[in-house]
């Protein structure tokens, strides 16, 4: 198949990538370089073996899109989008703009090409604070925040066309805690700033770029007191974007599947593996919840079995051996212009 990656500079569209060119198909990286980075496009290529085409633009423009979507083009994966949630709580316009503004372009950009498979980055955020674990995808859907409400709203803007043009064909991935890294070292997770995110946080401190990390809550109602996640190795998130870009042929109309391990692991359990893993320690201190923070959460993943066949290969253990990897031979990351 031709895949147009939207989005395919960043962590998880890099890995994918990878993954699609391993499997014979012509991928067009489509990336505006707000979080991705060309490094990142040259280290994809070199990991692929193929001189993969990457177009520097942005989803919100109609014209752009027009001109990559015009050739033979068979499905796009959108993964590009903003991601931090405090930012949309401070900047939630931008996030509108470009989330939702952008899937909308996106959207209005295939319909006229005549492109009819979509598989789109959702997140398990949602599922906002949830009820009950482990989450299935028929569970309640809210939002906790403006990020989670561009996803909430992208999710249903991209199920109303599939009701209306009856051979358009999406599947929403809700993805719930990526981490990890390439096993080659070669790419993985860089985020600009001071990570949000507990596992580039935590590579940050065991390579020594940050003195100590700060545990959010120590008092939740779980086994250790810490917030438990169900973190997903980004290897095994890119595998299922393989598998539901191949089977989006064979299937018909909108579908939401969780991509999860189904097991939840604590904030200390993963500190403690990060140790093992890196022979490093991670000296921590024990601070207030942070605000908007749910105690547990984790997935469901019997649909993503049943439905395409894929299910998480790899443990925390790899998780943080492959993380590890990556930071140790990246410590600051991607280069950067
Ligand atoms: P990322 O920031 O590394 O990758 C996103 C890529 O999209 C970046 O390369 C960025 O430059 C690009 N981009 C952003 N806005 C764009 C625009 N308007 N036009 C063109 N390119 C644009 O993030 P990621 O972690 O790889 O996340 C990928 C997707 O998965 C996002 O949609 C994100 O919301 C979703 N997601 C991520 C996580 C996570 O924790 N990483 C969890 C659930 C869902
Ligand atoms: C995990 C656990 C924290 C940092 C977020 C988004 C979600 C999705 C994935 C995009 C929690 C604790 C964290 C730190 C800590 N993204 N923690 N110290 O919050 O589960 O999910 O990323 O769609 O929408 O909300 O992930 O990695 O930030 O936190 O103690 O410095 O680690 O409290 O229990 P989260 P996280």
């Amino acid at each position: 198949m031709k895949i147009l990656v939207c989005g395919g500079a960043g962590y998880i569209g890099s890995h994918t990538c990878v993954a699609l060119a391993a499997r014979g198909h012509e991928v067009v990286i489509f990336d505006n370089l707000s979080n991705g980075s060309e490094d990142a496009v040259q280290r994809v290529r070199k990991l692929s073996g193929r001189p993969l085409a990457f177009v520097e633009g942005d989803v919100r423009s109609l014209e752009s899109l027009r001109m990559v979507l015009s050739d033979g083009v068979d499905a796009v994966i959108h993964f590009a989008a903003l991601k931090s949630v405090s930012e949309s709580c401070s900047e939630p316009l931008a996030y509108f703009d470009n989330n939702i503004c952008g899937t909308i372009r996106l959207l209005q950009a295939m319909d006229g090409a005549g492109v009819r498979n979509l598989v789109f980055s959702s997140s398990a955020t949602v599922y906002g604070d949830p009820q009950v674990v482990p989450i299935h995808e028929g569970a309640v859907l809210q939002v906790t925040n403006p990020y989670g409400r561009s996803k909430l709203v992208a999710e249903d803007l991209i199920r109303d066309l599939c009701g209306a043009r009856k051979d358009f064909n999406a599947t929403l991935l809700r993805y719930f805690n990526p981490v990890g890294a390439h096993p080659s070292g070669l790419i993985g997770e860089d985020p600009l700033g001071t990570p949000c995110n507990l596992m580039p946080y935590v590579s940050q401190v065991a390579v020594g770029r940050r003195p100590r990390l700060n545990v959010f809550g120590g008092d939740y109602s779980t086994p250790d007191g810490t917030g438990v996640r169900d973190y997903i190795h980004v290897m095994d998130l890119a595998d299922a974007h393989v598998k539901a870009v191949e089977q989006l042929n064979s299937s018909s109309g909108c579908q939401a599947i969780n991509l999860g391990t189904g097991h939840g692991v604590s904030v200390l359990e993963l500190v403690r593996a990060f140790e093992q893993a890196s022979g490093r320690d991670i000296p921590y201190t024990i601070v207030d919840r942070r605000p908007g923070d749910v105690a547990a959460c984790w997935a469901d993943p019997s649909k993503a079995f049943e439905v395409l066949g894929w299910k998480a290969k790899y443990g925390v253990r790899a998780m943080c051996e492959d993380a590890w990897r990556w930071q140790l031979a990246n410590p600051n990351g991607y280069r950067r212009h």
